[in-house]
């Protein structure tokens, strides 16, 4: 179907489609024709979808900040997953991961050499020195929004510090790639140069992905991508930037017995930091952090 110049855009402001988008349709199109990976229609948000992706988000924050505040050696990552499920009831929401899938908990913690995707348990209590990343993602009136954060507990390795630093300063150095009409490879090339220069290497099997009407939906989102390659870049696209990345070699494996939780091959360190953004005309707005 080809809407006319005056019929209504198909983003639902209810102006003509050539007072709307058309033109941005028309600047998709150039870049279709270059032969790069443009994005459909259905993955760009309207003002009312973002709104409502930031009220979701206003939950994982809190919990988030909530977890900042208590998490302490002694305690299980099972009293994690109780907060995050108390304070996202409370604030009108829904855990995204709980029963996605099948997975049985309100958020992911995963310790150490576990990449993502560890299971809370009474059973694992936090130990002084460990390094752990707590996943959460929220559902708030059918909207998505996703965060994780790392956490350092009591005093932990030089080497595990400057990991859980690093990467965050990874998030940030990829960020600044964010912009309208640039290519996804351009941030996530900017984050794998970092990390390579810093030692470490970045999950390739693993990635990013957009979020916002749906928990995953286009496009997935690599953090070892070449400048120039991947999807373009527009206005309106909300993604996360969550690079996994791993003191020693990227290589993953899949725990066998909850086929869930990822850990390093080579038993290494890993971590992560998790934001969700919307380009903008100028970059990007951050929606969690
Ligand atoms: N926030 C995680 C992600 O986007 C959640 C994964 S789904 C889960 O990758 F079921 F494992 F939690
Ligand atoms: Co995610």
């Amino acid at each position: 179907m080809t809407l006319g110049r005056n019929d209504l855009c198909w983003c639902g402001s209810g102006k003509k489609y050539k007072s709307c988008h058309l033109a941005f349709d028309q600047k998709i199109d150039l870049f279709r024709d270059k032969g790069h990976i443009v994005p459909s229609h259905d993955i760009i948000k309207s003002k009312e979808d973002i709104e409502g992706i930031k009220a979701s988000a206003k939950i994982n924050i809190a919990c988030l900040d909530y977890v900042a505040e208590h998490i302490r050696a002694g305690i299980s990552t099972q009293d994690i997953d109780d907060w995050v499920s108390k304070i996202t009831a409370e604030m009108g929401g829904i855990p995204a991961t709980l029963g996605y899938e099948g997975y049985p908990k309100s958020c992911c913690t995963s310790i150490n050499d576990e990449v993502c995707h560890g299971i809370p348990s009474e059973d694992v209590i936090l130990q002084d020195g460990d390094i752990i990343n707590v996943d959460c993602s929220t559902i708030l009136n059918g909207y998505f929004s996703d965060s994780s954060r790392m956490f350092i507990i009591g005093e932990t390795t030089p080497e595990k510090k400057k990991l859980v630093e690093d990467v965050k300063k990874a998030v940030e150095i990829g960020l600044a790639e964010i912009k309208p009409w640039r290519f996804l490879g351009d941030m996530g090339s900017a984050i794998n140069e970092f990390c390579k220069s810093q030692g470490y290497e970045v999950v390739v099997d693993i990635g990013g992905h957009g979020c916002g009407l749906e928990f995953h939906e286009e496009p997935w989102v690599s953090y070892v991508s070449k400048p120039g390659t991947e999807m373009l870049m527009v206005p309106g696209m909300c993604f996360t930037v969550e690079p996994m990345v791993n003191l020693g070699r990227h290589e993953i494996f899949q725990d066998e017995d909850n086929g869930w939780t990822i850990y390093t091959e080579d038993g290494s360190p890993s971590a992560q930091w998790e934001v969700q953004i919307v380009v903008t005309e100028d970059g990007y707005e951050m929606i969690t952090y």
